[in-house]
Parts: structure tokens; sequence; C-alpha cells
């Protein structure tokens, strides 16, 4: 399917097709949580060389390592250590435990996932994100999102999964075989294709969602190729990502800006973590019309309804003003893949 350059009319939005009817659950989801998990405790010790020896207190394997980890701390930024088997696959790294030795903070698996958020641990404190957000961590949304839901988007022009991930592989040709970040991934629907394309050392699969990575880890499950090759699931916050600054090739983002809950927040983030030449590519619906009156402002949210669409001179600003450049999109009706990178 060809896709016209920006210049191409726009459709606007059906946001009933963002709203499929769900079908009733006629049985349990097919969900099967991993045998459980016990995260290891940590001791740390402060050597005279001031590192900090986290010493594993639960069984130990034998080819336990403490090594520097990919991830960082939400709260510092500080690269996490890491102690438990080598190697970046799901095994792996949820047999590990990271431990941020700034904050003297530990992050365990939630036997799918790491769970690098900030409110990672918190007993009694709870924080509700906007309705766009909350939206997707329903069990129900997340078992329905790749068994419907996403499909609907062919509607309002999105080519399909196939022809998207061949047009963001496209974009991402700078990127090869570095680290690729698949931001708000949902069910992990291009995480799996970037994982099996064998053209990154590492995929992470991060998205806010509790189900949409325990959706994410059952198609995995079912997918032996994939099942211990280099891809990590990880919760957290797009507008808080879990890496230090300029360690990531590259940051996809597919059907995601409208749902988060700061776009600026969130792509500036981007450009942190980004290295220099470092490319992003992200897909959204646009809005067609141009930005609300300024009368209107205040009432967006309800004009506009749960989302935040925007035009696509609305996403080129956006992106530039975070300050990433060679901006380029293809559009089709509704549909806008855009790509930007770090300088
Ligand atoms: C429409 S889905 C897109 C899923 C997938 N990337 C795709 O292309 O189909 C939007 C995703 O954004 C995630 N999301 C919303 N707010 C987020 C946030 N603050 N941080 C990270 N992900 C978020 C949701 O959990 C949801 O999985």
């Amino acid at each position: 399917m060809a896709i016209a350059s920006s210049s191409s009319s726009i459709r606007p939005l059906n946001h009933s097709s963002l709203f499929p009817k769900c079908p009733s659950l006629s049985h349990h989801s097919q969900f099967r949580p991993p045998p459980p998990f016990s995260p290891p405790s940590f001791r740390s010790t402060v050597r005279a060389t001031s590192a900090v020896v986290l010493e594993r207190e639960s069984i130990t394997q034998p080819q336990d390592t403490t090594e520097v980890e990919l991830f960082a701390c939400p709260v510092c930024f500080e690269p996490l250590v890491r102690k438990g088997p080598s190697g970046f696959n799901l095994p792996a790294i949820y047999r590990s435990g990271f431990k941020c030795k700034k904050c003297n903070k530990t992050y365990s698996s939630k036997n799918i996932y790491i769970d690098l958020t900030v409110t990672a641990g918190t007993k009694d404190y709870t924080e509700y994100q906007p309705a766009r957000t909350e939206l997707f961590r329903s069990p129900l949304v997340s078992f329905f999102y790749e068994r419907g839901w996403r499909q609907n988007f062919n509607r309002s022009g999105f080519p399909g999964p196939d022809e998207e991930f061949k047009m963001a592989q496209e974009y991402f040709e700078p990127a090869e075989g570095g680290v690729l970040v698949d931001v708000s991934c949902g069910s992990g629907l291009f995480s799996r294709k970037f994982a099996k394309s064998g053209t990154y050392s590492k995929v992470v699969a991060l998205d806010f969602s509790e189900n949409m990575l325990r959706q994410c880890y059952d198609f995995i499950e079912n997918d032996d190729s994939i099942l211990t090759i280099n891809l990590a699931l990880v919760r957290a916050d797009v507008s808080r990502l879990p890496f230090t600054s300029g360690s990531i090739d590259a940051v996809h983002a597919g059907a995601a800006l409208h749902c988060w809950p700061s776009p600026s927040n969130a792509v500036a983030e981007i450009n942190r973590i980004l290295r220099s030449g470092g490319v992003f590519v992200g897909t959204t619906f646009l809005r067609a019309s141009p930005s609300t009156p300024e009368i209107l402002r205040p009432f967006r949210q309800r004009i506009q309804g749960n989302y935040n669409y925007f035009t696509k001179e609305e996403i080129e600003d956006l992106c530039t003003t975070c300050g990433l450049i060679n901006y380029s999109s293809k559009v089709q009706q509704s549909f806008i893949m855009f790509s930007a990178q770090k300088p």
C-alpha cells in the first residue's frame, strides 16, 4: 500500500473506530503466569573502594555475576547494578535483581516484567494517570488489544502491523545493531517483530500497563523462537524512562503519542535517552482540524474526547522543540508515521 507524502489529504478521525465494541468474554483470559519467582534479596556492603557489593541471599546460580546494567534508576537515572545470571533475555533477567547504589532502592521482577516505575515498591501511596493511560491497564482492554482492537485502526489509515514494521525498519537503518526500546509497546505486537528481526543487539518492550505486559509475555511464551532471545519486558512511564542519557540507539512508539499524559515530557525524555544520531519513530492518529481556538482551550479535552490528537504541524513542532532534527513523516488518512533524530 502506498503511503502518501505529508501533503496528502487527511480525513477526519473516526473516533468510534477507537472504541470497538468488545465482545463479552466467553472464557477466561488465556494468560498463564510463569512459575512463581522470588526476587533475590540484597545485602549491600560498602567496601574500601566505595563499590557497593550486592550479595544475593537466595539460591545462587553458578554463573551469577554482578554487572552494571542497561537499565537505570527511574528516580536518579544512575545505572542499576544487576545481580544474577548474565545475558539479556527473559529467563536471565527475571532471575536477577537490580539495585540503585545511589538511592539504595531495589527493583525486582514481577514474574513477567521488571517494574522500573518511580512508584515501584510503594506500600501505601497510589497514583492515577489520565483516563487515556488508565484505560490500557484494564485486563479486558489488554486482552482484546491484539484480538480486534488494533485491527480496527486500519479504518483510519493505519496500513497494518507488517507494513508499519517495514516502514519503521527503514527509518531505523542508522540504528542497526544497537539497542531498541519499544516505548508503550502494548501487548508487544512490534517488540516481537523487532526482536525476531535480528536487527538489534537488545530489544526492550516497555509499557505502563501491567496487563499489557502480561499479554506480551503470553504471546512470547507461545513463540519458542523469541522466549530466549535478546528481549526484556519493562514497566515504566514514558515521562520517566529508566535509561541513562544517550544510551539508546532507537525508540519506537506505535500508536502511542495520543495516549501519553504529557507528549512533550515524553518526547523530551526520548530525546534524553537517545545517543547522538539515534532515531525516534512514532505513529499516531492525526487531528484534522486546526488548533483549538484560544477561548476553547480549557475545554479541549471535552471537545476532543479522551485522547490527545495533534495535527502533523503540531507533531513536527513538538519533535523539533524537544531538540530532535531531520524530521520526516508519512501520512495516510488519519495515520501518521513520523521520524526524527537526535543531533
Ligand atoms: C494504543 S496502545 C499502542 C500499543 C502498540 N504500541 C501498538 O502499536 O499497537 C497505547 C499504549 O500506550 C501505553 N501508555 C499509555 N500511557 C503510558 C505512559 N504514561 N507510559 C508508558 N506507556 C503508556 C498504554 O498502556 C498502551 O499500551
